[in-house]
């Protein structure tokens, strides 16, 4: 039998609940296809930092490396931890320690979920957004400083605000050829796998960002003169937020930086249903990957078992393509479109009364 480990970091707040209903899943889908995922738990997360003063062990990445993939729930207990200790510490630290560059997430809504559009039918929408995940903004770099710092002096002569601010905080995205690079040939490589249009957009900003933004639309027209057969195009990144209203089937493959296709995604979330309908993927070439819905742990519905678990079901599809196993893949996301079609058994997000392991039970059934 095809055996496959699978570190399984469930997190806080809701992360528990969707994360367990898409292990019955797939362990559901692996009896049927004939794999077997071998799942160790990993408790961590703000409720281990709660208890242990970190969100995960120090060799934790040590730990992870030696797994086929990452199954994430969802990190954060907000007002209990503060945010930004999960995310650095955990999410990023994972994401960053195996370069796990690709952040891959689609957007095809599926009939029946809610649609937020009227001039346009979900069954004409169908993209992915390519996000950059390894640098940009994210990549920590920063300071603050204070009237008798000496490096506010020297930026104080820049802007009337600064020199008389009490306080100058300011936050640094690196962009490498290496790294915008990368990415955009896995955007391509991506349009040029799909049935889809053979288009990759660019999120840019060079009218307002003209160095890192810069150097990320010239390596654009470099790895797009390598792919010919694809059409490639450049939007700035504000256009490009009205375009995903305006005309959301005109998109096959986003390519965008870290912090862009952050706020894209969300926005894209939209399009499927909300975040209960988003799945993701971190992919890496040197380490595991992580699979990991965007949603967040979503701490007032936690534990009332409405939160919608499709996203992670939908996520942990997307493991099993990526370990090999694409026929059972598209079998769980053949029930999840069936399921959601029918409308019946839904989770409030989505207009229904089913608890989240209904969801899941629903969704094993019907493999
Ligand atoms: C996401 C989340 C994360 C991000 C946070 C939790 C760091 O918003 O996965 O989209 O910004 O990447
Ligand atoms: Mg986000």
């Amino acid at each position: 039998m095809r055996e496959y480990r699978v570190a399984v970091i469930p997190g806080d707040g809701i992360g528990p609940e969707v994360v367990a209903e898409g292990l019955r899943v797939l362990s559901a889908a692996g009896e049927r296809f004939g794999f077997r995922l071998r799942c160790e738990t990993f408790p961590w997360g703000c409720g281990y930092y709660l208890q242990t003063g970190r969100v995960m062990p120090a060799d934790g990445l040590e730990t992870l490396a030696s797994f086929d993939a990452i199954y994430l729930g969802a990190v954060g207990l907000p007002g209990q931890v503060p945010e930004e200790i999960g995310v650095r510490d955990l999410v990023l630290a994972i994401r960053f320690g195996f370069d796990q560059f690709a952040n891959v997430r689609p957007v095809k809504p599926l009939p029946g979920a809610p649609f937020p559009l009227s001039h346009v039918r979900p069954e004409e929408v169908d993209f992915v957004v390519v996000r950059e995940a390894t640098e940009c903004l994210y990549v920590g770099l920063g300071g603050r400083y204070r009237p008798g710092d000496p490096e506010f002096q020297v930026v104080a002569s820049l802007r009337p605000t600064f020199a008389r601010s009490r306080e100058l905080a300011y936050q640094t995205g690196i962009y490498s050829e290496a790294g915008c690079r990368r990415v955009m040939e896995f955007a391509f490589d991506l349009a040029r796998r799909r049935a889809g249009q053979k288009r990759v957009a660019s999120a840019t900003k060079t009218n307002a960002l003209g160095f890192g933004m810069k150097l990320w639309d010239e390596v654009f027209a470099e790895v797009a003169a390598q792919y010919p057969d694809i059409e490639a195009e450049w939007q700035n990144v504000d256009a490009m937020a009205m375009r995903f209203v305006t005309q959301p089937e005109r998109f096959d493959v986003v390519v965008a930086a870290n912090l862009f296709g952050d706020i894209l995604t969300d926005l894209s979330a939209a399009l499927v249903g909300g975040l209960g309908f988003a799945p993701g993927a971190n992919y890496s070439r040197t380490g595991p990957s992580m699979f990991e819905p965007p949603h967040g742990s979503a701490p007032d519905i936690a534990g009332r078992g409405m939160a919608n678990p499709v996203a992670a079901i939908l996520t942990g599809a997307m493991m099993l393509r990526h370990l090999g196993e694409g026929g059972a893949a598209a079998t769980v996301e053949q029930a999840v479109a069936d399921l959601v079609a029918e409308g019946r058994v839904l989770t409030p997000d989505a207009g229904g009364t089913a608890t989240t392991a209904e969801v899941g039970a629903a969704i094993v059934a019907a493999l």
